[in-house]
């Protein structure tokens, strides 16, 4: 090897040892999904929810199915002694459990919301979401 080719060689070494001792990872925490509470923000975009319902943070890809941004101000009173959160939960866990207004005022005559299997936490997640934000 000649004498340049062999400076160029070992200074690009040495500026690859640099990078590598000057990399660090940036998080070593997981995604707070992973491990902390869910976000329901982040479920009802993931979990097709958004695509029908228009909600807190976003419009429905599809017109026509209940509004759920302004769910704080009816969820209570929908069904005679069931609160808010119960009935969004139960709506969500249940979907053919009620026929919501809003739907049949839109034409809809059976439930026609797929029942998504959630699990309880995804559900809570995203009563909290729709509810509190
Ligand atoms: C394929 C479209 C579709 C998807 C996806 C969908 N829904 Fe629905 N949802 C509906 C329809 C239609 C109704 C009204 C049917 C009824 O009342 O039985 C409804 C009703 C509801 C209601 C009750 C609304 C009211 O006015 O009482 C809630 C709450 C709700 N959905 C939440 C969700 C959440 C949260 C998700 C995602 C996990 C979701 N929906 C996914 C179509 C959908």
């Amino acid at each position: 090897m000649s004498r340049p080719g062999l400076l160029a060689a070992a200074a690009a070494a040495c500026a690859l040892a640099a990078s590598v001792v000057a990399w660090q990872p940036t998080s070593t925490t997981p995604a707070a999904s992973a491990t902390g509470p869910l976000d329901g923000s982040e479920l009802f975009q993931r979990k097709g929810c958004a695509t029908c319902h228009t909600g807190p943070e976003s419009n429905a890809t599809y017109g026509g199915f209940p509004l759920l941004a302004d769910a704080p101000t009816w969820a209570g009173d929908r069904e005679p002694g069931l609160g808010a959160d119960e009935y969004i939960a139960t709506s969500i866990r249940t979907p053919s459990a009620f026929l919501s207004p809003a739907w049949v005022g839109a034409g809809g005559g059976v439930t026609a919301m797929p029942d998504l299997g959630l699990t309880e936490a995804e559900i809570g997640a995203l009563v909290h979401y729709l509810l509190r934000g």
